[in-house]
């Protein structure tokens, strides 16, 4: 099979194109003949070695990705509710690597049909594990419930640009974005379901008396630390990601009880496979909220030669949207 191979930690041009021997599902794994293997920021915080020592994270040489589009090829031991050919997804599990390859092994536990689904195979990649992803966060963490208000940073970011459609279906009567200065305009003429989207530097002063149930907050920093104004009594915020890099940010615990508020973190990669009975249903709630319209995040398609420079882009946060890498 063909591979893009992260040769040692470091920048993009780490990666070398190679031709490497066929990989075999053992139990309960799947082989997918893979057309599309989105690239997302863990992709690039594991090959720059910021999770070197973290247990179940791959070390080079190794193949990234962890979500996969395409048909299954080889089904392993024990393995049911399967056919050779059939159109899959897959949603991301701790540890899964590999992606970025003509022919990927996954747990079958954290792939998706999409028999019926009618959703091309890149739409699939780029939007459905984030909108599951969205999902979960919004359904299983956030209790988010119909009528309620949401806020979300990195509006257009692949994982942010997943919430405003998952919460329309889900019922919610408001949906406001922030995003950087420099992304707004581009996040202004987004078709993502938003009801506004406002500059995060600005944040306080543009929602006014706004108040929102929940934050959705992949970004960190001091947009963390401010969203606490802006949440509504017993509101919850949802860390999930931190795309800002400001690693050591800490939230003032005070506001948290004097405003009934409350912080929480979601890592799907971490939750998935201690919870594969929510596989199925997160995927299919994304596959409908995006046969609805509610997920159109702007892809752009690289051929697997362009791995570096894809990452490239992912890092220097110019994407809007999401990379795909077409095998
Ligand atoms: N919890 C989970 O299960 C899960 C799943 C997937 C990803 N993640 C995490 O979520 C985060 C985002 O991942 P992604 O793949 O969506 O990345 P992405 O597509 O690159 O999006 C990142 C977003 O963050 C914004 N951003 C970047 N740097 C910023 C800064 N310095 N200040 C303010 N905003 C900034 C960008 O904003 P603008 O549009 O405003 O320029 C962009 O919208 C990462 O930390 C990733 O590890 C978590």
């Amino acid at each position: 099979m063909r591979a893009a191979v992260v040769t040692r930690f470091g920048e993009p041009d780490v990666f070398e194109v190679r031709e490497l021997p066929d990989p075999v599902p053992g139990p309960g794994r799947l082989a997918i003949d893979v057309t599309h293997a989105a690239v997302g920021l863990i992709d690039v915080y594991v090959r720059q070695g910021l999770y070197k020592d973290r247990a179940g994270l791959p070390r080079p040489p190794y193949v990234p990705g962890l979500e996969v589009a395409g048909t299954v090829r080889a089904l392993g031991e024990g393995v049911e509710g399967f056919r050779i050919g059939e159109p899959v997804v897959t949603l991301s599990g701790t540890g899964a690597d590999g992606g970025y390859a003509s022919i990927a092994v996954v747990d079958a536990a954290m792939t998706a049909g999409l028999d019926g689904a009618g959703v091309d195979p890149a739409t699939a990649v780029a939007a459905v594990p984030n909108a599951a992803t969205a999902y979960l966060a919004l359904t299983e963490v956030a209790r988010f419930t119909p009528g309620e208000r949401l806020l979300v940073h990195g509006a257009l970011g692949g994982l942010g640009s997943a919430f405003p459609g998952m919460a329309r279906y889900l019922g919610a009567s408001a949906v406001v974005g922030t995003a950087r200065r420099a992304s707004l305009d581009a996040a202004r003429a987004s078709s993502l379901p938003y009801d506004e989207v406002v500059a995060g530097e600005d944040l306080i002063e543009a929602v006014g008396e706004r108040r929102f149930d929940v934050v959705v907050d992949p970004v960190g920093g001091r947009l963390r630390t401010d969203s606490l104004q802006v949440m509504a009594p017993m509101g919850r915020m949802l860390l999930v990601g931190n795309a800002g890099g400001d690693w050591g940010h800490t939230l003032p615990s005070n506001a948290l009880w004097g405003g009934n508020l409350a912080v929480l973190g979601f890592a799907a990669g971490f939750y998935l496979p201690t919870h594969p009975e929510m596989v199925r249903p997160a995927a299919q709630a994304a596959l409908k909220a995006i046969g609805q319209g509610l997920v159109d995040i702007r892809t752009e398609v690289l051929p697997l030669t362009q791995a570096a420079e894809a990452h490239r882009r992912v890092e220097n946060g110019s994407v809007g949207g999401r990379i795909v890498l077409a095998l």
